[in-house]
C-alpha cells in the first residue's frame, strides 16, 4: 500500500493515469494474501510534513485516503499474492490489486501493479511497477508506521516480523485523508509534552554563566546580542531565533526521530537549502559554545562545577534564540525559562524536509505543527517570531530588530506578511488570535503564549538528563 500511495502523490495521480502503462506482471507469487507485517496504520507526509494520506493496512489489503490536487480519494488495494525477494534480502514482492474512487464512489483507476517492499525502523524503501516486479527501490522517509507496530530483526523471511498491529481488520475504513485539525488542537491542549523531570542547581548554574556569555559577552568573535532590550546590532537575533526552532522543528513523533538534539550541527542539515541562512548564524553558536564551555571549565577547576559538565549543543540552541528575544525587548524573562539538560545526538541528522516551507496553505501548515503536539495557538504565537529578520534583505516587518509581535500580526491581518503560511493565519480557526494580538494592548498575552509556547517547541522530542551529562549519553 505504502507504494501505491507514495507513488500516486509523487508523480500526480493524473500523469499516472495518463501514462496508462500495461505489460506482463509476473504469475502469482507464492504465499495468498499479502505479508502480515505490513499491518497498522500508516501515514503519508508530504514534502513540508503535511499529512496527505492515511491508510490502514491488513495482511490481505489496504484502505487509503488520498488528496490529490484538493480532491480527496480513496484507494482500495488487495494482496493477492506475495513472497520474499530472492535477490533483495529484507524484501517481499507482491500483487495488488488497485482500484482508487472519487467523493462520489466513481471508479477513476483501476489496475495490478507489483510492489517491492520493507519497513523498518528507520526506513521504508519500496518500488512499485506494472510491467514486472521491480529490483531497484527509492526511500521514503516520510512514510511511516508507528514504530511501536515494528519489532524484531526485519529480515525476510517475517516469523520474526510483526503480526498484529492495531488495525482492527473487520473495522478498516477510511480515515480523513488530511488532519482532523479540530480534534488534533483539543487532543493537543490537554497534552503538554512533558519536560526534564528534574533542574538541578548544576543545570540552573550552566543556564546562568550561558546567560551571561550569550547575552553580554564582549569577546570579538561571539559578541553578547545584548542586554534585555538592548539589541547589539552586529548580531542576526532572527536568524538566532530562527535556529532554535530549525534544531527542534525536525521532529517527526510517530517515528520518535528529530527534535530538539544539537543536529542542526551537522553538515547534511546546516548545508541543506532550508538552512542557507542559517550557515554563519550555526557557527556563532558553535563559538557561544566554546566560551560556555570555557567558563564552565574555569568553575570546575574552582571546584564549583562537578567534573565533566559541558553544555549540550541542543540547550545552547535554544538559550540562543530565547537570548535573541529578550535582547530584542520580547518576553523578558524567556531565557531564564529555558529548560536545561538535552542531549545531543551524536552523529545523526534529522529530516530537514519535515521544517515548513513558506508556501504551505493553512491545512499543511496547521497539520504538520499539530502532529508534533502544537495546539493552533501555538502555532499563531510562535509565528510572531516572523516579528524580527528579514528574508533576502528585506525586513520582515517594519522594526526587524524588536521584537514587537502585534506590527506582525497587523501585516497578517492586512495579507501582507511575508509568506504564504503567515497570511493563511487569516483563517476562521486562528483570525481570532491574530485580531487579538495584532493589536498593542494585548502583546502581554502575545508575549506570555509565545514564551509558553518556546518552551514547549524546546521540548520536542529532547532526551534529558541533568548535568553534568556522561559521554555515554550521548545518543548515536
Ligand atoms: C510557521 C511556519 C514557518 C515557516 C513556513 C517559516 C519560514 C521561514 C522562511 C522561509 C524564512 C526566510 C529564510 C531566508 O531568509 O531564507 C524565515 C525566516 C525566519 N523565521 Fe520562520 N518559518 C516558520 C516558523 C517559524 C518559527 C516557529 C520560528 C521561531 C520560533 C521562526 C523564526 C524565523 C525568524 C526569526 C526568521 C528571520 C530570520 C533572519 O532574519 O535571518 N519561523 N522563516
Amino acid at each position: 500500500m505504502h507504494a501505491r500511495a507514495s507513488q500516486l502523490l509523487a508523480l500526480g495521480l493524473l500523469a499516472l493515469l495518463a501514462a496508462g502503462v500495461s505489460g506482463a506482471l509476473p504469475g502469482p507469487f507464492a504465499n495468498e494474501g499479502g505479508p502480515s507485517f505490513i499491518n497498522g496504520a500508516t501515514f503519508l507526509l508530504d514534502e513540508a510534513g503535511g499529512i496527505v494520506a492515511v491508510a490502514l493496512v491488513a495482511d490481505d489489503g489496504y484502505v487509503a485516503g488520498i488528496q490529490s490536487n484538493g480532491t480527496l480519494l480513496a484507494e482500495r488495494g488487495v494482496y493477492t499474492s506475495w513472497e520474499c525477494a530472492a535477490d533483495m534480502p529484507g524484501y517481499y514482492r507482491s500483487l495488488v490489486q488497485v482500484t482508487v474512487t472519487d467523493p462520489t464512489g466513481a471508479v477513476v483507476d483501476e489496475r495490478t501493479v507489483c510492489e517491492l517492499g520493507t519497513m523498518t525502523d528507520s526506513e521504508n524503501r519500496w518500488a512499485q511497477s506494472e510491467t514486472g516486479c521491480p529490483t531497484v527501490t527509492n526511500r521514503i522517509n516520510r512514510f511511516f508506521i508507528p514504530p511501536a507496530a515494528i519489532v524484531g530483526t526485519h529480515a525476510c523471511p517475517f516469523a520474526s516480523m510483526m503480526q498484529g498491529g492495531d488495525l482492527d481488520a473487520p473495522g478498516r475504513k477510511l480515515l480523513q485523508a488530511t488532519c482532523n485539525i479540530a480534534a488534533l488542537d483539543q487532543a493537543n491542549r490537554a497534552a503538554v509534552p512533558a519536560g526534564p523531570s528534574a533542574q538541578t542547581a548544576v543545570d540552573v548554574a550552566v543556564r546562568n554563566i550561558a546567560k551571561q556569555i550569550i547575552l553580554f559577552s564582549t569577546n570579538r568573535n561571539a559578541p553578547g546580542v545584548g542586554g534585555p532590550g538592548t539589541p547589539n546590532r552586529a548580531i542576526r537575533h532572527g536568524a538566532l531565533l530562527r535556529q532554535a526552532f530549525h534544531d527542534c522543528g525536525t521532529y517527526n513523533k510517530p517515528a520518535r526521530t528529530g527534535g530538539c538534539n544539537g543536529s542542526l550541527r551537522t553538515q547534511s542539515e546546516v548545508g541543506a537549502g532550508v538552512n542557507a541562512n542559517l550557515v554563519g548564524t550555526v557557527a556563532l553558536v558553535q563559538r557561544y559554545r566554546q566560551l560556555i564551555n570555557a567558563e564552565i571549565n574555569r568553575q570546575i577547576a574552582a571546584g564549583k562545577l562537578p567534573a565533566g559538565t559541558a553544555i549540550s549543543y541542543a540547550d545552547t540552541f535554544q538559550l540562543t534564540g530565547a537570548a535573541a528575544v529578550v535582547a530584542t525587548g520580547g518576553p523578558a524573562n524567556l531565557i531564564d525559562r529555558v529548560e536545561m539538560g538535552r542531549v545531543d545526538w551524536a552523529t545523526r541528522s534529522d529530516d530537514v524536509s519535515l521544517l515548513p516551507a513558506r508556501n504551505q496553505g493553512f491545512g499543511t501548515l496547521a497539520c504538520r505543527f499539530l502532529a508534533m503536539g502544537f495546539t493552533l495557538r501555538d502555532l499563531v504565537a510562535l509565528s510572531a517570531a516572523h516579528t524580527l529578520g528579514a528574508v533576502n534583505g528585506r525586513a520582515m516587518t517594519p522594526t526587524p530588530q524588536t521584537f514587537d509581535g502585534s506590527d506582525y500580526f497587523q501585516l497578517v491581518s492586512r495579507g501582507t506578511a511575508a509568506f504564504r503560511t503567515d497570511n493563511a493565519l487569516t483563517d476562521a480557526r486562528t483570525a481570532q488570535l491574530v485580531q487579538r494580538w495584532s493589536s498593542s494592548a494585548n502583546r502581554a498575552e502575545l508575549f506570555s503564549a509565545f514564551a509558553d509556547s518556546y518552551i514547549k517547541m524546546g521540548r520536542m522530542n529532547a532526551f534529558w538528563r541533568s548535568y553534568p551529562q556522561p559521554a555515554q549519553y550521548v545518543r548515536a
